[in-house]
């Protein structure tokens, strides 16, 4: 009987039990008792084996250590993200919202890469069919890729091991089950013992492998947060599903750079890579208009020209700070030192902001675009045409460099801006304020930045 072979595991203390309870008979804890596989004779070994080859010590300066090697998948955008292609035994954590595009882009990556390569297409979630209806859709009609609709996760293993795919899609993780388990699919239990399986033969067989995962409302990876140590690279695929555009950012990349992003766009026959997307995010205003401030954010290597929007309105008792695409924490705490040290209040007024085309912003350097943004609200004055800011916002009110500023200016200048503030140290050297053919104003302070937007 498969129940005798679960525990069920305290993640606080590790204690185990037989059968769930809210609450840890060993330390009391609430909710954290989790089912996992019963370790029994030859268990433990079995489960904490490393998931690399095991390996005699060595001293460093000895082991070989040739440059892995990759497998460019065709999509160069996604190769962009995956430092270079995939990598045999290299297992691949791909995570995004429903209906964004996964199972098309690994479709399409699976059929460039079938051309040279053997390819498995594992399908929880579409029957063989639908998957043909979408490859037909893609115009891949002729493809060699093999497809199995499996949710089973020993029925899989073992069609590994008979197939012997070079390349290996999963979609999705949260969609298998193991029978050693009782728990239903979809369970951080099931999760994570699928995903622990398949990368151990992964890495036994030397499979590159690609595992889908969904990401639930909270934005985590569902319960799968808990996938990213087990992975070798962690891609997010990002976007707004009302625009075209979409982005897969690698968060993780034990083979490569982190940060890099590929930019695809969707189309009617599916995702087109798009090379030079640096001004892709810029709605077109006919003439400028208050709140909104364009951005130099830089994604990995490659320098992207955001617009961030913000909206300034009197609001009620309770005045509501909500962003898209930014951090709604580091809001409230620009809207606390634009107060503080610009005299600029907001306090009985409601703002919101949102960074254009569905990009997510991660990085501090966008700090200075949303307040001057937040500030041309306010005053109702839109900023100059061509005008770009960057830079990060301390709590003390100084502007701090952002890295690699001159690549940002550059980008700036080639699409036609023509005025910038930017941190002092981000500035040219010397007297020079102009910058192929842009006017920079360097700062040191937010007050400083917003008495030159005013005398603009
Ligand atoms: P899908 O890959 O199924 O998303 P996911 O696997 O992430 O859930 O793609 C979803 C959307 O993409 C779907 O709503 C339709 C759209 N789409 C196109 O616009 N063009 C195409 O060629 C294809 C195949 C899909
Ligand atoms: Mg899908």
């Amino acid at each position: 009987m498969a129940r005798d072979k679960t525990v069920y595991t305290c993640s606080a203390c590790g204690g185990t039990n037989p059968k769930w309870l809210g609450k840890c008979p060993h330390c009391g804890e609430w909710n954290t008792l989790e089912e996992s596989v019963a370790e029994s004779a030859g268990g433990p070994r079995h489960r904490f084996q490393s998931l690399a080859k095991a390996q005699a010590v060595m001293t460093l300066a000895d082991i070989e250590a040739a440059d892995v090697e990759r497998q460019p998948t065709g999509l160069a955008e996604l190769d962009r993200a995956l430092g270079g292609g995939i990598v045999e035994g290299g297992v691949v954590l791909i995570g995004g919202d429903p209906g964004i595009g996964k199972s098309t882009l690994l479709l399409q990556a699976a059929e460039r890469l079938a051309q040279h390569l053997k390819v498995l297409y594992v399908t929880g979630e579409e029957s063989g069919a639908q998957v043909a209806l979408r490859a037909r859709r893609l115009g891949l009609a002729a493809s060699p890729v093999r497809v199995m609709a499996e949710i089973q996760l020993e029925r899989i293993l073992a069609a590994i091991e008979t197939e012997q795919p070079r390349f290996c899609v999963i979609d999705s993780i949260q969609t298998l089950f193991s029978d050693a388990l009782t728990s239903a699919p979809g369970s951080v239990a099931q999760v994570r013992e699928c995903a622990a399986q398949l990368t151990r033969a992964a890495k036994a067989q030397g499979v590159a492998m690609v595992l889908v995962g969904h990401v639930t409302k909270e934005g985590a990876l569902a319960g799968p947060r808990v996938l990213e140590h087990i992975v070798d690279t962690v891609l997010y695929f990002e976007g707004d599903t009302h625009s075209s555009f979409r982005l897969v950012r690698a968060i993780k990349n034990r083979f490569g750079a982190v940060n890099e992003i590929g930019v695809f766009a969707m189309t009617e026959k599916g995702l087109k890579g798009v090379s030079n997307p640096s001004a892709i995010f810029l709605s077109t205003h006919g003439a400028p208009v208050p709140g909104s401030c364009v951005l130099v954010t830089l994604e990995g290597t490659r320098p992207l020209l955001v617009e961030i929007q913000a909206l300034v309105d009197s609001g009620g008792a309770a005045p509501r700070r909500l962003s898209v695409g930014l951090d709604r924490d580091r809001l409230a705490m620009l809207l606390a030192v634009l107060h503080r040290h610009a005299g600029v209040a907001c306090m009985d007024q409601d703002v919101f902001v949102n960074a254009v085309g569905g990009v997510r912003i991660g990085e501090p350097a966008a700090d200075l675009a949303v307040l001057l943004a937040i500030q041309s609200s306010l005053r109702g004055k839109p900023l100059p045409r061509g005008f770009l800011a960057f830079g990060e916002v301390g709590l003390a009110g100084e502007v701090r460099p952002a890295p690699r500023g001159q690549e940002r200016l550059r980008e700036a200048a080639k699409l036609g801006f023509a005025v910038a503030v930017v941190p002092k140290a981000n500035a040219p050297k010397g007297e020079s304020r102009s910058f192929e053919g842009l006017t920079i104003h360097a700062v040191e302070r937010i007050e400083e930045a917003i008495e030159v937007v005013r005398a603009l």
